[in-house]
């Protein structure tokens, strides 16, 4: 019989994460009547003693919540910490799970944690149900995941917003965004912002290229250019854009003034760069994240009353599914030289990359 179950949400957050929680507490809650633990700081809340946790309530969601970007349980995306080794931590966070007395556990995260969870559950014994979240749509199997579509949009925006400066000032402007390895989000606002040039990791892409076609687009008769570039792409060399910052992390970053200076050495035109960063991750959740953070919600409640455990619910076609969680676990959805959206950039005359 299940009555208690947990959530927790992990990696990186995003818009529409609050959403998705109201969704699982309401169903477990209306529905079946069960228990619902809402664990703070993902994985780590599990690590406390006790167990950083709280029962969540119909009447914690008063209406406002599920229009919140970012997540209220809050969220980790290390699960190394001081003075203990990676099985000792995943020791203390299966014991954190049974401390609680937990017939199952949703997890909410991106295709790294859920290759986490996945290990962690297995290990533990422990019934599990994902759901999957990550602005870089990059979670294999699924169509959307929760934040995707808020990202697109904040990026769209940025577009909007420098197209007008470019035009004024006879500009190429540069969006840089995020994506750690896939070109989803560039892809998608780069069609729908009206960009000239689109740079994702997948495709190989030239410099000469770029100011050939910012070339052309002077000769045509436009003064300005909108380029939008994903994190992720290399430099020409083949090197990555890197950062490293003061606590000895090293984050992608830089691969926008990287093409600004290059561009302006070739065409002479007046470049700005605009990092986005993680402007993407907090905005208010687009109605498109509320309504498939809803069903996953719902659903990964299904599941878990039906017994289907080490599942991942899913988007596809335009409803929501379920998958074995170990098909995809860690397990990156990149794009392909013949997605459709690609075919659509280049018939809009947006220059993509070294497509053949
Ligand atoms: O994976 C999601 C993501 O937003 C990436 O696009 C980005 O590189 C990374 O997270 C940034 O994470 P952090 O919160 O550590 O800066």
């Amino acid at each position: 019989m299940i009555k208690r179950i947990g959530i927790l949400t992990s990696g990186g957050d995003c818009a529409g994460l609050n959403t998705v929680i109201r969704a699982v507490t309401l169903r477990a809650i209306k529905q079946y009547n069960w228990d619902v633990f809402g664990i703070r700081d993902g994985t780590l809340g599990l690590t406390k003693t006790p167990v950083d946790a709280v029962k969540l309530k119909e009447s914690d969601f008063d209406g406002s919540l599920m229009r919140m970007g970012g997540t209220f349980l809050g969220s980790n995306n290390k699960i190394i910490q001081k003075n203990a080794s990676k099985s000792q931590v995943s020791d203390l966070t299966i014991r954190g799970i049974n401390s609680l007395r937990l017939d199952a556990l949703i997890g909410i995260g991106g295709d790294g944690s859920l290759k986490i969870l996945q290990s962690l559950t297995k290990k533990g014994k422990i019934n599990f149900v994902g759901i999957p979240k990550t602005i870089d749509n990059d979670v294999k199997d699924n169509e959307l995941s929760i934040g995707h579509d808020t990202a697109v949009d904040v990026a769209t925006n940025a577009l909007d917003m420098l197209q007008p400066t470019a035009a004024s000032h006879r500009r190429a402007m540069i969006l840089e965004v995020m994506g750690r390895d896939a070109g989803h989000i560039a892809l998608n606002a780069g069609i729908a912002g009206g960009a000239d040039v689109i740079l994702i990791p997948e495709i190989p892409y030239s410099i000469k290229s770029i100011a050939d076609h910012i070339d052309q687009i002077r000769s045509n008769g436009r003064n300005h250019a909108l380029i939008v570039v994903a994190e992720a792409v290399r430099k020409e060399s083949g090197k990555r854009a890197i950062v490293k910052y003061i606590d000895g992390q090293v984050r992608l970053g830089g691969i926008g003034a990287y093409l600004g200076d290059e561009i302006y050495k070739l065409t002479n035109a007046e470049t700005r760069v605009t990092v986005l960063g993680h402007l993407q991750r907090g905005a208010q959740p687009t109605h498109r994240d509320r309504l498939i953070a809803s069903a996953f919600g719902v659903h990964a409640v299904d599941l878990i009353a039906q017994k289907k455990f080490n599942r991942v619910v899913v988007w596809k076609n335009r409803i929501v599914q379920d998958v074995s969680l170990d098909n995809i676990a860690g397990k990156s959805k990149t794009l392909s030289k013949e997605d459709p959206l690609i075919e659509v950039a280049r018939g809009l005359g947006i220059y993509i990359g070294n497509v053949n």
